[in-house]
């Protein structure tokens, strides 16, 4: 059962408003209302045949929406009876509905037999990065597509989000042939968007009204919505996952080339789930439905729950629908998170869910500082203002030096809000220190702007790696080293000045990829027995398709708004690997979610452009829990040689492992199962997943055997020999570690057994390896994390 206190901190601000709306509209006195979601496991149409795709006639839908007005009735008091009404309702995949209930009516649900779960709509965020600190340019991706003769190019991705700017370049239909036949999404129209908005790339576009809408009229609202992007993230997503070529891209002339999305021939459906302001858990729940409906491929979710308020998997709208989209062949792609480098901070964590990563790509934006002593700097950022159009430069000052009257010194140091005084600093460029990670840099900029500076030079150790956009205010960040040798220059003479010169891309930067600062970092938090997050992909200053707005202080004077920006964020990695998946899937039609899935995974790379083993922004060497088995090496994944495949009984197990009964499981399966006899929170390490994890291996007595399925796709007749990559410590042996493939033997198991070594080493800290499998031309490699007791 959920957790139901535990979420109520963060929604109490959230739902506040709602109440007071409600104690206006009626006379009564109602007790506190707030949205939940009551989930009822699998609907009917899903088990009784999965080719008809959770087809359910209107008929069917009447009916299930009857019982469960039925059900609420059951429950609210009859003089309430206005209160009997469904926000959303689910009967394609799984069956379930939300609506506004009292605490008390919420726990009488959850005692149904019919009920898997109730939990309040939890809200979730977009997962760019934490503050919306980026407006950032959009790159042509590395990988090169083209050359293969794909089969097919009816491959179909919903993208639940923001919704979408169909004007946008990157979703013009040049080249794509007829609809694929089974497609039965719609195009939903609204004043500013037609039916002829959509065409062959974006086939399908939907909204929906979010419950607190719904909730500030007794009658729901059915007017006002529109699958339009108000702000850009889905856009941007979208186009990142399966944008058209478009030609000389660039944003403001900065990294100029051809934009492009991972997979350009396949076929985009929007979901706008979404606001600025984030997203319900409930009208995410109601996308997955409909999308898994609409007979949708891959569905791409760049959104979480917090990391700190996290709910077990029955409980996690993102995770149930991902649950029903699996076992019906939907493949589900999300992003990891935004709250790294702490660990534990990874969400999005359900084996059938793929989680992905961010890492830098090998382009970079300087923003150079010269200072009046003739001595330049290499910074780091995005700006667009006109400061060193004069060639002139402009006094500089600390902000220690320019405090406003009775502010500590060590607060206008960092540039706090309310810490300048305007006068001292007006027509001045000021120098912040910023290694304090509770203010954004975004707030930071606004305090020097809003106290008439000319320009910001910030010292930031920790954000190293992801360029700030500060639009057209002149902005470079240096790192501390850089830093300190501005400071003495400022101290060293009496009328310190300075310029910032406009950013310039460099290509080719090395090392890339580097894990970002703000990528979420593992191990899971409801349990660490499988590596997550699963994969890396490229999620900073990744330039793509945005919303065109005419916003003060972004636009370069004399410019039109941006069609194409950069953006940061684990959103920006998940769609990397939804349009590789989806390429994927275009050859190979046959593969189900999870061989892709492992295709990704045994093949992705753990080295850098120069090299060597892939590191996180501080130069430290990265691990799996910061970026799980590497970063995507998608034509690779073509040609795997072996595959894991999970199976819907392996994550029916992981469900027992992990703790719950028989009785729920068997409700939100599609096909007839018992757990095992023996369940332990242990086993869920042998569940057939692309990567191990063990935790609290006994050094004592430590032993612990691991069982894996492989499955040949590569020729017949083939020989895989074992290589084990062991950590210190700990020695991994692999049963048989000699595999011959033949005609007749296509799918062979293996054991992989962890022995530790050394008695004498007491620490519990996780160490990780590889076990990698070789043929003339594979290498299908297997990561493994290992905790010790
Ligand atoms: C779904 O059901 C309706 C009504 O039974 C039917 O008209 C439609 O063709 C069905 N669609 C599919 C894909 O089976
Ligand atoms: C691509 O596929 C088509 C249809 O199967 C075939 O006619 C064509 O020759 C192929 N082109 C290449 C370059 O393989
Ligand atoms: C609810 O919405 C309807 C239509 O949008 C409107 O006519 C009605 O006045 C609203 N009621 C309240 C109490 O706001
Ligand atoms: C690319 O666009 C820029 C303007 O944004 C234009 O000046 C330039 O000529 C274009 N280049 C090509 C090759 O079309
Ligand atoms: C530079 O920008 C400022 C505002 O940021 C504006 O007042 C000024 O006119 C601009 N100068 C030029 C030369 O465009
Ligand atoms: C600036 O110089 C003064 C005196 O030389 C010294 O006390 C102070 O520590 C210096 N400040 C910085 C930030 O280097
Ligand atoms: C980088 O990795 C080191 C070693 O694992 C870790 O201590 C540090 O916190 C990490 N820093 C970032 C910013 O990821
Ligand atoms: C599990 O337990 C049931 C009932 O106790 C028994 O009938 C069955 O044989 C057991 N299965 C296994 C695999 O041990
Ligand atoms: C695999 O080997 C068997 C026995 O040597 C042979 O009969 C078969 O033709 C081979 N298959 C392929 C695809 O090479």
């Amino acid at each position: 059962m959920a957790s139901l206190l535990q979420l109520l901190p963060i929604l109490c601000l959230h739902w506040l408003i709602i109440n007071i709306n409600i104690s206006f509209i009626s006379s009564n006195q109602i007790p506190k209302l707030q949205p939940y979601v009551v989930y009822m496991g699998r609907s009917s149409s899903s088990s009784s045949s999965t080719t008809s795709n959770g087809n359910s006639s209107r008929e069917e839908v009447e009916i299930a929406k009857l019982a469960h007005l039925q059900l609420l009735s059951s429950i609210i008091p009859s003089e309430e009876s206005e209160r009997i009404n469904l926000i959303h309702h689910y009967n394609h995949a799984f069956k379930g509905f939300s609506a506004m209930l009292t605490d008390k009516e919420a726990s009488a649900l959850s005692e149904n037999d019919e009920v898997v779960s109730v939990f309040p709509d939890p809200h979730l965020q977009l997962h760019t990065t934490r503050s919306w600190d980026f407006l950032e340019p959009q790159q042509p991706t590395t990988y090169n597509f083209h050359k293969y003769n794909l089969s097919s190019t009816d491959v179909i991705i919903a993208i639940i989000d923001t919704g979408i700017w169909p004007e946008s370049q990157s979703f013009k239909d040049i080249g794509l042939g007829e609809i694929p036949s089974k497609w039965k999404g719609v195009c939903m129209e609204s004043p500013d968007f037609k039916k002829s908005n959509c065409n062959r790339k974006l086939i399908g576009a939907r909204y929906y009204h979010t419950p607190s809408a719904a909730a500030s009229n007794s009658t729901l609202k059915t007017s006002g919505g529109t699958p339009r992007d108000p702000i850009g993230h889905g856009t941007h997503v979208a186009g990142t996952a399966a944008g058209a070529r478009v030609r000389n891209v660039s944003y403001y002339g900065l990294g100029r080339g051809i934009a492009r999305g991972g997979s350009p021939s396949a076929r985009i459906a929007s979901y706008k789930a979404c606001s600025e302001d984030g997203c319900s858990g409930s009208t995410i729940l109601k996308a997955m439905d409909d999308a898994i409906k609409d007979g949708v491929d891959i569905i791409s979710i760049s959104i979480g729950m917090s990391s700190i308020f996290q709910e077990d998997f029955l409980s996690d709208p993102i995770a149930i629908g991902a649950f029903h989209a699996e076992q019906m062949g939907v493949m589900v792609v999300c992003s990891a998170g935004n709250d790294g480098p702490d660990s534990s901070t990874v969400v999005n964590t359900a084996p059938w869910i793929f989680t992905v990563a961010a890492s830098t790509i090998d382009r970079d934006f300087q923003s150079t500082v010269l200072l009046g002593n003739g001595k330049t700097f290499q910074g780091n950022g995005i700006h667009f203002s006109n400061l060193s159009r004069s060639k002139k430069t402009y006094p500089l000052a600390f902000g220690k030096d320019v405090a406003a009257r009775l502010t500590p010194p060590s607060e206008a140091k960092s540039c706090y809000p309310g810490s300048l005084d305007p006068e001292k600093v007006e027509g001045k460029i000021i120098v912040c220190i910023g290694n304090d990670p509770t203010v954004p840099r975004k707030i930071r900029k606004l305090v020097v702007e809003d106290a008439n500076a000319k320009g910001l030079i910030l010292v930031n150790e920790y954000e190293k790696g992801v360029p700030f956009d500060s639009g057209t205010f002149a902005f470079a960040q240096v790192d501390n080293r850089v830093g300190s040798q501005i400071i003495n220059y400022i101290n060293s003479t009496k009328n310190p000045t300075a310029t910032i010169l406009p950013t310039v891309d460099i290509p080719k930067h090395k090392p890339a990829p580097v894990i970002a600062y703000f990528s979420s970092r593992g191990p899971g938090q409801l349990t660490e027995n499988i590596i997550k997050p699963d994969i890396t992909a490229p999620g900073v200053a990744i330039i793509a398709a945005v919303v065109p707005i005419d916003k003060e202080g972004i636009v370069p004077i004399g410019q039109k708004p941006p069609k194409y920006a950069t953006r940061s964020g684990t959103s920006m990695a998940c769609p990397h690997v939804t349009g590789a998946a989806a390429f994927i899937r275009s050859v190979h039609h046959q593969w189900s979610s999870s061989m892709i899935k492992s295709a990704l995974m045994t093949t992705a790379t753990v080295y850098d452009n120069l090299g060597k083993p892939m590191r996180n922004n501080t130069g430290k060497y990265a691990n799996p829990h910061d970026m799980g088995v590497g970063e995507i090496s998608p034509v690779k994944a073509l040609d795997p040689g072996l595959l894991f495949e999970t199976r819907t009984k392996d994550y029916l197990n992981f469900l027992c492992y992990y703790g719950y009964s028989g009785k729920i499981i068997r409700s939100i399966s599609n096909v007839n199962f018992n757990c095992p006899n023996k369940s332990s929170e242990k086993l869920i390490s042998n569940i057939n997943y692309p990567s191990i994890s063990i935790t609290n291996l006994d050094r004592r007595r430590g032993v612990r055997i691991i069982r894996r399925r492989v499955t040949n796709v590569g020729s017949p007749n083939a020989t895989y020999i074992a290589k084990v990559d062991a950590p210190s410590g700990l020695l991994v042996k692999v049963l048989p570690h000699k595999i011959d493939f033949t005609d007749t033997i296509k799918t062979v198991s293996f054991k992989v057994a962890f022995y530790t070594k050394n008695k004498e080493d007491t620490s519990t800290a996780y160490k990780f390896g590889s076990v990698t499998w070789f043929d003339a031309s594979h290498s299908v490699r297997m990561v493994f994390a290992v905790s010790f007791l």
